[in-house]
């Protein structure tokens, strides 16, 4: 039996690394899938699902966009069931020389996209009193990491959103949660932590590993079923105990 059964859901950052994980498992369980990216092979991805699925090329950073393509997969798919707020970015930089124009463009795609999306789909959630709003934080919420300032900041951010989303929205059939893993083996995980510094990380970890996109999809996917209905406000580590010390 498929878990999503015809849902709607939209993913962003759907065109690599996790978004991609989700946009095949959801695809595997019967979602019917709006996938936003700013990259157009966000349209490939989205066609090789089949024609019930739709691409969206959108920058998260531009308000106006964000709601023009809310409005157009309304019109395209009559609705949201399930909301992934995936898509971010990762600049690595020294405290005391992080450019204020690299602190807002962080917030203005990991933090600020995340609410305008969810506002976007609020209201068609509200009216079929259904949703799930599953938004992908990361450990450096919860614990400091060298030169993650500006990161980090835009993680916890997620989580005080989440907070108040499950609780503003809970009472009309909507949960709220955030996954929070270590290193992905993604493009963007890979980057920031190869070589030696990867090494020692990875060293760290309880289970001795980072996780991989397809764990991160079958997490989101829990959370984005009936079986989740009264886990809200939640952040799930999947960190392999990394946080726990
Ligand atoms: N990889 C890790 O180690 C790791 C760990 C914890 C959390 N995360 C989080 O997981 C999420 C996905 O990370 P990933 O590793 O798959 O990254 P990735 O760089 O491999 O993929 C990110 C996707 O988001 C898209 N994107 C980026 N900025 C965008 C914008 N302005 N508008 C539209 N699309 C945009 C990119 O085009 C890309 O397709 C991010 O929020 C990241 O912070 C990643």
């Amino acid at each position: 039996m498929q878990k999503l059964n015809g849902k709607i859901a939209v993913i962003t950052g759907a065109a690599a690394g996790i978004g991609l994980a989700l946009a095949e498992t959801f695809a595997r369980e019967g979602g019917r899938l709006a996938l936003i990216d700013r990259s157009d092979t966000v349209l490939a991805v989205a066609a090789r699902f089949g024609p019930d699925h739709r691409g969206y090329v959108t920058d998260l950073g531009d308000e106006a966009a964000i709601e023009a393509t809310f409005a157009r997969i309304g019109a395209d798919l009559t609705t949201v069931h399930i909301l992934v707020n995936n898509a971010g970015i990762a600049i690595i930089t020294p405290a005391e020389s992080i450019p204020t124009a690299e602190w807002d463009l962080t917030m203005r795609i990991n933090l600020r996209a995340p609410f305008l999306c969810a506002r976007a789909v609020a209201p068609l959630m509200l009216r079929q009193k259904w949703g799930r709003i599953i938004t992908v934080s990361s450990q450096a919420a919860v614990i400091g990491i060298e030169h993650h300032a500006s990161y980090s900041a835009s993680k916890a951010g997620l989580l005080g959103l989440t907070n108040c989303l499950a609780i503003e929205w809970g009472p009309h059939g909507i949960t709220a949660n955030c996954v929070s893993p270590t290193v992905v083996e993604t493009e963007l995980g890979k980057a920031v932590w190869a070589g030696e510094k990867g090494e020692r990380a990875r060293a760290e970890i309880p289970t001795r590993r980072f996780a991989q996109p397809e764990e991160v999809a079958e997490a989101v996917l829990y959370l984005a079923s009936d079986a989740a209905a009264m886990v809200n406000g939640a952040n799930l580590m999947l960190d392999g105990g990394n946080t726990i010390r």
